[in-house]
This record gives C-alpha cells, sequence and structure tokens, in this order.
C-alpha cells in the first residue's frame, strides 16, 4: 500500500467510537422521518415484515462486505475499487460502484437538507409555546403553512447545509466523536420517554396491529421495492459510506459483532419511532398515508399535551437535527474523500463545492412543495420522489448488489478471511451463500419484479 495514503494516519480512538460513528450516520431521518411514513403509506404490517426481512438478509451482510473493502482498501471508495480490482487481477471498471455512489450521496443529500431543514425549524417552533394544548387541525396547519412557504424553506434548507459544509470542511475527526458521544445517547433517552407517552395514549394497541398485523393482502406491487430501499437507506448501504468509515476502522476489530451492533441500533431506532408515531395517528384520527409531513404534524401533537412539552418538543427537534447533521456528513464522506486523495485539493473547497451542488439539486425538493407541487414528469412522481426513488431504491440497491458480488466471487478467499472473522469451513459457505447468493439474488428479484412490468 502506498505510503501517502491519506486514511493510514486517521483511525478512530476505538471500536465503540467507530460503532457511535456508523450508528451516527446510519441513525438519521431514515428512522425517525422516513421509516413510519413510508410504512404508513404501504400499509403497515406488510411493510415492515418485509422491511425487517431485507435489513437482515440483504443489509447486515451488504454493511458486513463494505466495511470490510474499506478497511482492505483504506482509501475513497472510487480508488479503494480500483485498488482492489487490480490487485485480484480484475476489470477496472468495478470502480463505477464508487463513481455511483459519489451521485447517490448528492441526490440524496439534495432532499436530505431539505426535509432537515423542517427539523430546524421546528426546534424554534415546538419552543415557542405556539402549540400548547393545540389540537390537530393547528399543528397540521402550521406545517402546511411551512410547506408552502418556498422562501422559508429554502432558508432553513441553507442553514442546515451551510452546517454539514463547515463541519466536513474542518475534518470528520475534529468534534464529531465527541459530539456523537452524547447526542447519540440522548435521542434514544427522547425516544423511550416519548413511547411512554404513546402507550398510554389511548392508541398503541392500534398503532401495534398497524405495524406488526402482516397481511399477504396488503403486499403490492411497490411494497418490496419500498421495503427494500427503505433499507439501504437507513443502514446507509450502498454508495460507499460505510466503506469510508470502514477505512478509518482498527485492524484488530471484528466485523461482525459491529455490524450487528449498528444494524440493531438503527433497527430499534426505527421501530420506536413507529411504535411512537402511529398510535398518535390513530388517537388523533390522522391520515397514515399523509406522507413526508407524518412526524412533523404527529410528534407535535404529542408534545402540546405533554408536561414542559414545549422544552421536550425542541429538545427533540434538536435531537433530530443532529442525527440528521451526522448522517449529512457520511454522505458527502465518499465524494469528499475521492477529491481530497486525487486532486490535492482544499478539502474546504471541495466541500463548498459539494454542498453547492447538493443545495442548488435540493432547490427541486423545496419546489416539490409548493410552485411544482403538481409537476409530475415520470411515473407520476413529483422531484422529490423522483430523486428519492432513483437514488435509494434503484442506486443503492444496485451499488449493494455490485458490492456482494464482488466480494463473494471477485476477491481471493485470503484477502475477505483477513478481514472478516470466520473460523470454520462451515461458517465460510455461510458466508459465501448469505452474501453471494441470498443477497445479491434478493436485489435482483426485487429489480425484476418491480421493472420488468414497465417494459
Ligand atoms: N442512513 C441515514 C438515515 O437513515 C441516511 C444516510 C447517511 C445514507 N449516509 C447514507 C443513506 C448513505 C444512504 C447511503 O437517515
Amino acid at each position: 500500500m502506498s505510503e501517502s495514503n491519506p486514511s493510514d494516519d486517521i483511525r478512530w480512538s476505538s471500536r465503540w467510537l467507530f460503532v457511535l460513528a456508523a450508528a451516527g450516520s446510519a441513525v438519521g431521518l431514515g428512522n425517525i422521518w422516513k421509516f413510519p411514513y413510508v410504512a404508513g403509506e404501504n400499509g403497515g404490517g406488510a411493510f415492515v415484515l418485509i422491511y425487517l426481512v431485507c435489513v437482515g438478509l440483504v443489509g447486515a451482510p451488504i454493511m458486513m462486505a463494505e466495511i470490510a473493502l474499506g478497511r482492505e482498501g483504506r482509501s475513497s471508495p472510487i480508488t479503494t475499487m480500483t485498488k482492489l480490482a487490480a490487485s485480484a487481477g480484475r476489470n477496472s471498471q468495478w470502480s463505477i460502484i464508487g463513481w455511483m455512489g459519489v451521485i447517490a450521496g448528492v441526490m440524496i443529500l439534495s432532499f436530505y437538507a431539505v426535509i432537515a431543514g423542517w427539523a430546524l425549524k421546528y426546534i424554534g417552533v415546538l419552543a415557542s409555546d405556539e402549540f400548547k394544548n393545540a389540537g390537530a387541525e393547528v399543528v397540521e396547519s402550521t406545517f402546511n403553512g411551512l410547506l408552502a412557504s418556498p422562501v422559508e424553506m429554502i432558508l432553513w434548507q441553507t442553514v442546515f447545509m451551510v452546517g454539514t459544509i463547515w463541519i466536513v470542511a474542518r475534518g470528520v475527526s475534529k468534534g464529531l466523536e465527541k459530539a456523537i458521544r452524547w447526542f447519540m445517547p440522548l435521542l434514544f433517552v427522547m425516544l423511550i420517554v416519548l413511547l411512554g407517552y404513546s402507550l398510554r395514549s389511548g392508541g398503541f394497541e392500534q398503532g401495534w396491529q398497524f405495524m406488526f398485523d402482516f397481511k399477504w393482502e396488503d403486499v403490492g406491487p411497490g411494497t418490496w421495492i419500498m421495503a427494500l430501499g427503505q433499507a439501504f437507506f437507513t443502514l446507509s448501504l450502498g454508495m460507499g459510506t460505510m466503506m469510508v468509515y470502514g477505512s478509518y476502522v482498527p485492524s484488530e476489530a471484528k466485523i461482525g459483532s459491529t455490524v450487528a451492533t449498528i444494524v440493531a441500533l438503527d433497527t430499534v431506532v426505527a421501530i420506536s419511532a413507529g411504535l411512537v408515531i402511529f398510535p398518535l395517528v390513530f388517537v388523533n384520527n390522522l391520515d397514515v398515508a399523509q406522507g413526508p409531513g407524518l412526524m412533523f404534524v404527529t410528534m407535535p401533537l404529542a408534545f402540546s399535551q405533554l408536561p414542559f412539552g414545549s422544552i421536550f418538543g425542541s429538545v427533540f427537534f434538536l435531537l433530530v437535527s443532529f442525527a440528521a447533521i451526522t448522517s449529512a456528513i457520511s454522505l458527502t464522506e465518499p465524494a469528499i474523500s475521492y477529491l481530497v486523495e486525487n486532486y490535492n485539493s482544499k478539502r474546504w473547497r471541495v466541500a463548498v463545492g459539494l454542498g453547492f451542488l447538493c443545495w442548488l439539486l435540493g432547490l427541486g425538493t423545496v419546489f416539490s412543495f409548493n410552485i411544482w407541487a403538481d409537476l409530475k414528469p415520470v411515473f407520476g412522481l413529483n422531484f422529490f420522489d423522483l430523486v428519492d426513488q432513483i437514488s435509494s431504491n434503484i442506486l443503492l440497491p444496485l451499488g449493494g448488489l455490485l458490492i456482494a458480488i464482488f466480494i463473494a466471487w471477485r476477491l481471493p478467499r485470503k484477502t475477505v478471511l483477513g478481514q472478516i472473522e470466520i473460523e470454520s469451513e462451515r461458517i465460510w459457505t455461510l458466508w459465501k451463500v448469505v452474501t453471494g447468493i441470498v443477497a445479491p439474488a434478493s436485489v435482483l428479484v426485487v429489480f425484476l419484479n418491480t421493472f420488468v412490468p414497465f417494459f
């Protein structure tokens, strides 16, 4: 390996810190905002079960693969893939995985910043006591007021983007590790408090049933692809994020148990968010399938009825914004690490350029909720849904598919064994079947099932 490799001297201070950082990437708007609203739009239980299957059978093995590849290559995803393909005597085109990841990252961050902007705005809205004892109509009309104002949305999107780029420009390890150490546990505590509230809200049973009652007849044509896309999105997979983070992991850390911890944390947060939100939807007679506004309508309602609700509420949205920022940072890392590594550009210059690109593309998402609301150019999707679905449901699973095939069938066994702790022949076979067959085949089957009807 070359001496000038920049990531050689950047290592997470310990395995635990890496778990926190990877969980910081995984736990974000995907868990608290996206999971409940997508589950709500796709019939609840049918979606949740398929999502869980995707997380276990596809997500976990691909996360192991990404971290292993990253730690083996110790560079940006594009360079790592080029290097590993070369040393295994394979086609250099495998670096396409890295390039697709850069594109997916820009697309995801573009809308991510807009939604995170809503959360930022809500820190202040909740603190203002505006919702004290307010009913559903007040809360809904406040949210609709925000959606109707492109100027306000752009303002908050800009604040979030500037904050993200500022942190990215300063470098990942400075300060971030410390912040994650505090905010992540706080977020868990907050969710537990909210869960307690939901349990006594009178809608818990209905919420529970909505999430866990699986009925085959609820599985629609789009359920599979939505669940698969959500699994990739929530675990930050398929675009090299985990590869970059993996490149900073100390060599002695065990990948298997590390991945199990991250996946478990991420899933617990998503399921808890659902268990908080759905009971409130039913008690307040709201629409489960209302879409992206779900969290911004249900959570304030809960806080409006809780003692010290305005304080709790603004702390909640602060924590959500923080969870969003740790994820947003990880979305830029594959692109930034590549640019810094190859063009010797200053980190801050690259960061600002990338941030501007994402911001610009994000305007399309802003307008999807107001002036472009009726513009549905392809498949009846608005701009936001289109960017989201192309990145989450197509680019990420495709990236994951290629990553799984590469590690299982294109890398020498010795290299894999050097990264993943496999102690017996039986476990090797199991690993090979899951990573090399089950995971890629699942993605392929879902793709065929979704896209073939179009042709
Ligand atoms: N996983 C994050 C969330 O759930 C979003 C995210 C961060 C992401 N990095 C990513 C999604 C890389 C896909 C790929 O909010």
